[in-house]
């Protein structure tokens, strides 16, 4: 088979290289990758939202399957412009990626369908927030409607920083018109879990959780970003509780999205917290979490391909249980300098012994990385996912960390607390 994978994060990087371990794929393409995917798969210099050249080199190349990594290209509708043309592809319509699209829609449909999430108030004007805001306690939420590449959510402590954030979505604009809307939500407290599924439609195939890690620094302190680590297995989600979140979460919210005619086929990615009153929901993503995906890919021990393939040709209930190592995985990101305000780019990274110690169970998996005349350089924000698989979450850690003694560059930071508690 030929596959397409577009993205070019250390998600990407994961799959590419999950993939890569297929018997069944003979050549993988990636659009636009970034070097550390270069090593596995073709990189194409086509942009992930450039719809137009990615379904003319699709069908000129005949890909067998094209899986799409990031929400902006989902979101615009990749996925109906691939299947008017035929052509097999992994992830959901434009309208079934309304549930990370809009964040008001969501909270909508939980509502009605009676799955559990915070309280909450949707404004389309400043006027009605500052009413609403007037009356409610702090700490509060406030969350934009659209896509906001993960800087759209403001947990208030202080009325006057809740009215300020209002301020500047919905008068200022600084979110386009991602902010016409803004969900005002209840603050919730308890751990949180990332837990996603495979969807064809009708079956649902529900994969070991994650952790992820969203402050800048250690203690879950400074400001939300993409992710700054992850681990998995996650031992403070019982069997039980999975089997509660495959029930109340998302059975009802495939129901729900096939009562609406927009049935789901993709994965679908849960943002849980286990709060005092119970398992709430407090966001859904319509593609494979970044850094979600690389401690699960350590872990996944089935073939993806088939489980993909399985997904767009809607026979997912044929697919044996999926299976998973035993290990735990661990991933720590390293970002730049100035992440995630100002991310600093163009500093040389250093790289000793990676051939000695990257295989099976040490990856350096790219995100914001380039190659300047042979030389690798930071080129984002979050620049590599160092992920390692061990006997327990300490082994993996260390290996991970040990890693990290092995990798340089201007700026280079870090999390040092990524899996310490579990
Ligand atoms: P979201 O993109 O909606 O998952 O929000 C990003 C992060 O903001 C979450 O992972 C939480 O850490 C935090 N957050 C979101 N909603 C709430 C809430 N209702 N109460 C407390 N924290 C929240
Ligand atoms: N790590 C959070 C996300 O992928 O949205």
């Amino acid at each position: 088979m030929k596959i397409l994978v577009i993205g070019s994060g250390g998600r990407e990087h994961a799959l590419v290289w999950k993939i890569s371990q297929s018997p069944l794929v003979a050549k993988i393409y990636a659009a636009p990758g970034n070097p550390g995917i270069s090593q596995l798969a073709e990189c194409l210099p086509i942009p992930q939202t450039d719809i137009t050249s990615l379904k003319t080199f699709a069908l000129k190349e005949k890909i067998d399957l094209t899986l799409v990594g990031p929400e902006a290209p989902l979101c615009a509708g990749i996925v109906d412009e691939f299947q008017k043309e035929g052509l097999k592809i992994f992830g959901p319509t434009k309208s079934a990626s309304e549930l990370e699209a809009s964040k008001a829609f969501t909270k909508e449909l939980l509502k009605r369908s009676g799955i559990p999430t915070a309280s909450y108030k949707i404004v389309s004007s400043f006027r009605e927030g500052l009413e609403y805001l007037k009356k409610t306690d702090v700490p509060i939420v406030l969350k934009v409607d659209g896509l906001a590449s993960g800087k759209g959510v403001f947990v208030c402590t202080q009325r006057s920083i809740a009215e300020r954030h209002l301020s500047q979505i919905m008068k200022e604009r600084i979110f386009g018109t991602a902010g016409d809307k803004v969900v005002i939500e209840e603050y919730l407290t308890g751990k949180e879990v990332s837990v996603l599924s495979l969807v064809d439609g009708k079956t649902i195939a529900v994969l070991e959780p994650v952790c992820d890690y969203k402050r800048l620094l250690d203690n879950d302190l400074g400001p939300n970003t993409g992710g700054m680590g992850s681990f998995s297995h996650v031992l403070f989600i019982t069997p039980g509780i999975m089997e509660q979140i495959a029930r109340e979460i998302f059975v009802p919210v495939v129901h729900a999205m096939n009562t609406l005619e927009r049935p789901y086929q993709g994965v679908l990615y849960a943002g849980l917290i286990l709060s005092p009153g119970g398992l709430k929901v407090l966001e859904f993503n319509v593609r494979f979490g970044d850094p979600e995906t690389q401690p699960l890919m350590m872990r996944l021990k089935t073939d993806l391909v088939p489980l993909l393939l399985a997904v767009v040709e809607k026979n997912l209930d044929r697919i044996q249980p999926i299976e998973w190592s035993d290990e735990a995985a661990v991933c720590v990101v390293m970002t730049a300098k100035g992440y995630p305000s100002n991310p600093k780019i163009g500093d040389v990274i250093e790289i000793t012994q990676e051939d000695q110690r990257t295989g099976n169970d040490i990856q350096i998996f790219h995100a914001g990385t380039r190659l300047d005349n042979g030389r690798l350089i930071t080129a984002g924000g979050r620049v590599l996912g160092i992920t390692a698989k061990g006997k327990d979450h300490s082994e993996a850690r260390k290996k991970v960390y040990d890693t990290i003694t092995e990798i340089s560059f201007d700026g280079a930071f870090y999390r040092r607390d990524i899996a310490n508690k579990l």
